[in-house]
């Protein structure tokens, strides 16, 4: 039942939960964020570097805000780094609303990444102009869910070859919403879901539907890398983040009293970008006990009521299914790293 003073508590209670600096080591990391040259992901890039990673990849569809997040980055590593070996920043270009881009993106990361050990997947937009097509699907849904996920397949192999070379614990962290809670996602009840997102769909929680996908494709990931991995528990960690409320760009393209209504929110309760970076940090961070968990404001907490039904269930494998599809249909054989077992 719709209980608004439940869902203010709820918000608030995580929206108030106080986020400490993050201080895990990233000494000898190769990291790579995508949506980094502004926002939570810019911040974030700069705590990895300031935490010693050896190579900070920024990824992001304009080269130029991209160049000017490195100097930004680079200016602040002069007086906040805490290891003595300089981190390498690069701006390498990715462009969500192109599958050509996110395979030109991973087919370098292959070729010229020695190891990966972090993958931040952070880059997301929020547009209410359906109109907007990318690849053939409203772009918020290519580039929040089609493109991200195409990617996090498309750097799995490097991160299974890290951790299995270096012995170490690869993590990818996708960053979903609190606005998972609000959508009633009526498109799970259609014979195929992702086809309604072609042109003509309703936006109203286009938004929340594409972080609530996000969710449950990382869950079903992670369980079937558990499933795929030799030793049952996957090397690689993946789970979601949810950073709560935050001063950004993300709003720029809601109707003006949307985006009033959320200045006025953010104004008196939002969390700069930097204090919304430290809840991925914290998520990235969070090893084992956060594998195919929603990390809600720094800690693991329990997603919507229908991520956890039986019904978020059925239409986790469903989508999860078309997902697949999708997925090779743009490059095939993708998707077999889920279903191999390593020898
Ligand atoms: N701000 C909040 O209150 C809040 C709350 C919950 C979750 N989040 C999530 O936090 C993450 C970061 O958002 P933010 O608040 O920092 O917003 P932001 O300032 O708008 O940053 C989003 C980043 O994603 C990039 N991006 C968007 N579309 C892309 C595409 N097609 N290809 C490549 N990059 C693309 C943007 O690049 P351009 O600069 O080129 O557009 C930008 O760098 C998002 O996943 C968002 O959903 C934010």
């Amino acid at each position: 039942m719709f209980n608004p003073l439940a869902i203010a508590w709820h918000f608030l209670e995580r929206q108030l939960r106080p986020l400490p600096v993050p201080d895990t080591s990233y000494a000898g990391r190769t990291v790579i964020v995508t949506g980094a040259n502004g926002g939570l992901g810019l911040e974030a890039a700069r705590h990895f570097a300031r935490l010693g990673a050896a190579r900070v990849v920024l990824a992001c569809r304009s080269t130029e805000r991209g160049e000017a997040a490195k100097a930004d980055i680079e200016q602040s590593l002069t007086t906040g780094t805490t290891t003595s070996t300089p981190t390498v920043v690069e701006v390498w270009p990715l462009d969500l609303c192109s599958f050509d881009s996110v395979r030109a993106f991973c087919r370098r990361a292959d070729a010229e990444l020695d190891r990966l050990d972090v993958l931040l997947a952070n880059a997301a937009m929020l547009i209410i102009d359906g109109a907007q097509m990318a690849e053939g699907y409203e772009m918020q849904v290519t580039t929040n869910v089609i493109s991200t996920f195409l990617m996090v397949f498309m750097l799995l192999p490097l991160m299974r070859r890290t951790a299995a070379r270096w012995n170490v614990e690869a993590a990818v962290t996708v960053v979903v919403s609190e606005a998972h809670f609000w959508t009633r996602f009526v498109q799970k009840d259609q014979p195929r879901i992702f086809e309604c997102f072609r042109p003509g769909g309703a936006m109203q929680e286009r938004y929340g539907t594409t972080k609530l996908l996000d969710m449950l494709m990382a869950q079903e990931l992670a369980a079937r890398l558990d499933a795929a991995s030799a030793a049952g528990a996957s090397p690689i960690v993946v789970n979601t983040a949810n950073p709560g409320l935050c001063k950004s760009s993300l709003f720029r393209n809601l109707f003006l009293v949307g985006q009033f209504l959320l200045a006025v929110g953010t104004a008196i309760l939002g969390r700069t970008s930097e204090q919304g970076s430290r809840a991925l940090m914290a998520a990235v961070a969070g090893g084992r006990e956060s594998h195919g968990k929603y990390v809600d404001s720094g800690r693991v907490d329990e997603p919507s009521a229908f991520v956890l039904s039986e019904e978020g269930k059925a239409a986790q494998k469903k989508a999860w299914g078309e997902l697949m599809e999708i997925l090779e249909g743009i490059e095939p054989g993708v998707t077999a790293v889920v279903t191999q077992v390593p020898s």
